[in-house]
């Protein structure tokens, strides 16, 4: 297993092109599903969950081809309409198939996904919404089994709570139902906007995207359409939390600003500099230390879930004590123990990390359990005094595109070490 190794200490300087969103880019693959047409996805960024995707598709009969950040992908035929248990267990967005092959081909077979490190994360959100589009679901052996034999018919979706992964999952399925679809207390992510701007390329009729209420006009034959995935944000505060952390000055080429207002208002509140310019946000960082500042996670467009942990990294050497609390996931913290192994203060209790900043980060072994809180080690081993070796870096390759090369090229002293 590869690792990462970083000698703390460098400020960062120079200009980070930021990739497509990975959270987008595997929704938008799925929507090959609803046509026999192609659908030409560009500035897709080439990672271990894009790849992982890819696979299944194939599996399920979709032509995949890449040629640099152009990813082509045709669905004559729907071969196999199932998702096995090895391929979901792997990537929770695969449970995302089922929707769009229930739309297309009346049944499908997808196992279910199972907890995963950042909390239990159940799917029945998106099995209530399959339903009242009409389809019949039944759990067998760990996997669900759906039929619409009629097809699906609009219905109106009122989610009890915002869930990203069931609002696209019914869009996915409702654009080729029968009649009109009202989604209300739908997720207004980013992300959710971007899919359904693809499905209008496609041909489908959405309304309200972005919006806590979405309206899906079902229509019997979606196109293809060429689209470019939008600008990934939470590699942006990733970013920015980078630069605010280590110190420097750096362009984010192609961050779209609207997409973490709240981020730059927090990081305007601990002390950096972020403007908004014609090719990107640019943060300045030349304060000695951040401003501790508390956050809370929220749905967009509140403080997202997925820069909590590098967030946290940031407060680890603020001046001060900050408040982070986390209300999404119930075990999003297990980047938390790891901080602490550099020198990092922080109490946690239940859904809320209380970080007392210290003078000095101390670089140590470490590893992590999901994408995000290993993102917040890169953060903290940018700032330690010596060497932070982190292990699990398969973790970071499933989102974070040419990490060690964009942070390099801005003077960090990074590199992968292949075992
Ligand atoms: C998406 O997950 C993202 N993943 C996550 O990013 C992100 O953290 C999350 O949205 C919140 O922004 C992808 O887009 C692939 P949810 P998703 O449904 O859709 C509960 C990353 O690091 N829930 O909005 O799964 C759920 O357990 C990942 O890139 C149910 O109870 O998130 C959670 O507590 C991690 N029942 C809350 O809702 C359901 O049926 C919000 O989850 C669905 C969700």
């Amino acid at each position: 297993m590869d690792s990462i190794r970083i000698k703390g200490g460098n400020r960062l300087s120079g200009v980070v092109p930021i990739s497509g969103a990975k959270n987008s880019a595997l929704k938008l693959m799925v929507a090959t599903i609803l046509t026999d047409e192609p659908l030409i996805l560009s500035r897709m960024p080439d990672l271990a969950d894009t790849r992982f995707l890819s696979n299944l598709l194939s599996h399920l009969g979709t032509d995949v081809e890449r040629s640099g950040s152009v990813v082509s992908l045709q669905t004559a035929n729907i071969e196999r309409a199932e998702a096995p248990y090895d391929l979901v267990r792997k990537m929770r967005a695969s449970f995302n198939v089922l929707g769009p092959l229930l739309a297309r081909n009346g049944k499908a077979r997808v196992s279910l996904p199972g907890g995963c490190a950042i909390g239990a994360r159940p799917v029945d959100l998106h099995l209530k919404a399959l339903e009242l589009l009409g389809a019949q679901i039944e759990l067998t052996d760990g996997y669900v089994e759906a039929r619409a034999d009629k097809g699906l018919i609009g219905s109106k979706i009122n989610f009890p709570f915002v869930s990203v992964g069931a609002t696209e999952h019914a869009l996915l399925a409702a654009v080729l139902a029968t009649g009109e679809t009202v989604l209300e207390n739908a997720a207004r992510e980013p992300e959710i906007v971007d899919l359904a701007n693809c499905l209008i390329a496609m041909g489908a009729r959405i309304e309200g995207a972005g919006t806590s209420t979405i309206h899906i006009e079902g229509i019997d034959r979606l196109l293809g359409a060429d689209y470019a995935v939008v600008p990934d944000r939470i590699e942006t505060g990733t970013y920015a939390l980078a630069v605010a952390t280590a110190g420097g000055e750096v362009l984010l080429k192609d961050a779209i600003w609207e997409h973490n207002e709240v981020l730059w208002d927090r990081l305007h509140m601990a002390g950096a500099q972020v403007t908004d310019q014609a090719e990107g946000v640019l943060v300045t960082a030349d304060q000695e230390r951040l401003i501790a500042t508390d956050i809370e996670t929220r749905p967009y467009p509140g403080f997202p879930t997925d820069e909590q942990a590098q967030f946290m990294a940031a407060m680890t050497v603020a001046e001060g004590r900050s408040v982070i609390r986390e209300t999404i996931f119930e075990n999003r913290f297990m980047h938390a123990p790891e901080l602490m192994r550099m020198g990092a203060r922080i109490d946690l209790k239940g859904n809320e990390a209380v970080v007392t900043g210290v003078g000095q980060l101390r670089g140590a072994q470490v590893m992590a359990t999901d994408l995000r809180a290993s993102v917040s080690l890169v953060i903290a081993g940018l700032v330690a005094a010596g060497e932070t070796m982190i292990g699990r870096v398969y973790h970071l390759d499933r989102g974070f595109e040419n990490l060690e090369a964009k942070l390099a090229a801005c003077g960090a002293d990074i590199e992968r070490v292949k075992s």
